[in-house]
């Protein structure tokens, strides 16, 4: 839960944050292109302009000037190019032809800063509105060496004509960068109209499941990511659902197996203090009984606990896993069953040859094996044999548990190591079992990351197998 204390911001603001960003990410990007364009354009024209004037100045110093006087040469322009406007300026900054104006009417030119830079002997050039014709002008100007001293030739040309041009591409490009925003803007909606009321709904069915509503499920919604989600939020459901009809069939069961001892004993205590005791042979036999069914209670419960600790989570603190020899721990087994066999004159066999190291836990290995034994000599006949064996094979170390006893029906192989789940209830309960047995073998398997097996046949015995993970 490390976002637990976290601002939690709603959709809408990652939406409305996309749409800022990408929108002025594309007007910067219009506005960029737009300053580049005209940059590029401006250098191109400055570049015509200071070739055009070098031809000029160049033509007037080879050649001299022209017969008919500098009218000639700012005519002559005019003519070539309407659009670009060339002037001739003197050492003293006097006009001395103009292609687009009067000379006399003009003021002095000396201080224009490109013609200034002109005299000093470089090419000057600058943008400046122009009084004269009344539009912004790029002007290139460059020096001219006559006999009367330095002169400057000056070319320039408008830039309303880019600037039109410009300003019309920016309005195209904001018009479609306002159009984008607009379609931007909407697909956000309509995607926010997708997720956000699916989202809704599934956050109201989670709350359904967790009040353990198990029957309505999720619809399935457009948005693959929404349905792969609202799936899988059916799927736990379903898990849920069938983990409740177990727990309760657990609880139905638990009940059942503890409902007839109990009935039993309130039904022999009130006989007997009815009067029951004061009959000797019945106060002994009725206490027998209660005694017995007492016992039962006890085992049952033993049992009950024993699932319920290999359930709890965390199993490390459950497990008290160390080294050990098999050999050791079915030995130890066999003398613990010894007893109970040696009563129906059963032969206990322990087939092991030392060490098979293994890392167990202990005492729940023990108990596993105590069971397997245990069922072998309650339900196999008098002087028969069981067998202890332990084997090794290329993946697992296996405890094998034999018996020549009657078998077990292939119908109920599968569900045998459920809890509660008899092949023979009656014999069964007869011989005091609780039905919990092989639960708990299977369960001390699975926490040691093993298996169970069973292979069995009617008529000849059955063995019951652990396997488990051999670790090196
Ligand atoms: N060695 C065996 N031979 C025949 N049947 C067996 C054997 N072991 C177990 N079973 C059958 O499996 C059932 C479940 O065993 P278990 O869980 O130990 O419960 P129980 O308390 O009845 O022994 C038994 O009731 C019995 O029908
Ligand atoms: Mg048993």
């Amino acid at each position: 839960m490390r976002n637990k204390n976290r601002r939690k911001y709603s959709l809408w603001l990652y939406y409305v944050l996309s749409v800022a960003i990408l929108s002025s990410a594309l007007l910067s990007v219009t506005w960029y292109v737009t300053d580049r364009f005209r940059t590029f354009f401006v250098d191109q024209q400055r570049i015509a302009l200071e070739v055009y004037a070098r031809t000029v100045a160049l033509d007037i110093e080879e050649n001299g000037l022209p017969l008919s006087g500098f009218a000639e040469i700012c005519n002559a322009s005019k003519q070539t190019d309407k659009t670009l406007r060339l002037t001739l300026i003197n050492t003293d900054g006097e006009v001395l032809c103009d292609s687009a104006a009067n000379p006399p009417e003009m003021d002095n030119h000396g201080i224009r800063p490109e013609v200034l830079t002109a005299y000093a002997g470089e090419t000057g050039s600058g943008i400046r509105f122009s009084n004269t014709l009344q539009a912004t002008l790029l002007y290139v100007a460059v020096p001219l060496n006559s006999d009367d001293g330095v002169w400057v030739v000056r070319a320039a040309r408008s830039l309303t004509a880019i600037n039109d041009l410009l300003h019309e591409v920016f309005r195209k490009l904001f018009v479609v960068s306002v159009l984008l925003y607009l379609a931007l803007f909407l697909v956000s909606y309509y995607l926010f109209r997708k997720i956000n009321p699916p989202l809704y709904e599934i956050r109201q069915g989670a709350e359904r499941f967790a009040r353990g509503e198990f029957d309505r499920s999720l619809p399935d919604y457009q948005v693959k990511e929404i349905s792969e989600l609202a799936n899988a939020m059916n799927q736990m459901a379903t898990k849920l659902d069938s983990l409740e009809n177990l727990r309760r069939e657990f609880v139905a069961n638990v009940s059942h197996e503890l409902k007839t001892p109990v009935t039993t004993i309130k039904g022999f205590t009130e006989t007997l203090l009815e009067g029951a005791k004061d009959d000797p042979a019945d106060l002994e036999r009725f206490l027998e009984i209660v005694s017995r069914q007492a016992d039962r209670l006890a085992d049952i419960i033993d049992d009950l606990l024993t699932l319920s600790r290999l359930e709890s989570a965390p199993l490390s603190e459950v497990l008290a896993l160390d080294w050990h020899d098999l050999c050791d721990i079915l030995k130890a087994c066999k003398e613990v069953c010894q007893s109970r066999a040696d009563k129906k004159a059963i032969v206990l066999r322990v087939d092991c040859r030392s060490p098979v190291r293994i890392y167990v836990d202990y005492s729940l290995l023990m108990q596993a094996t105590i069971n397997l034994v245990d069922n072998a000599i309650k339900y196999s006949p008098e002087k028969t044999m069981v067998k202890i064996a332990a084997r090794v094979d290329a993946s697992h170390v296996c405890i094998d548990v034999s018996d020549e006893g009657p078998g077990i029906m292939e119908i109920h192989i599968p569900r045998l190591f459920e809890r509660f789940y008899r092949a023979d209830k009656a014999r069964s309960r007869k011989l005091g079992g609780t039905g919990l047995g092989l639960a708990i073998v299977k369960h001390i398997a699975n926490v040691h990351q093993g298996e169970v097996a069973v292979s069995s046949r009617v008529g000849s015995g059955s063995t019951f197998t652990i396997l488990l993970p051999k670790k090196t």
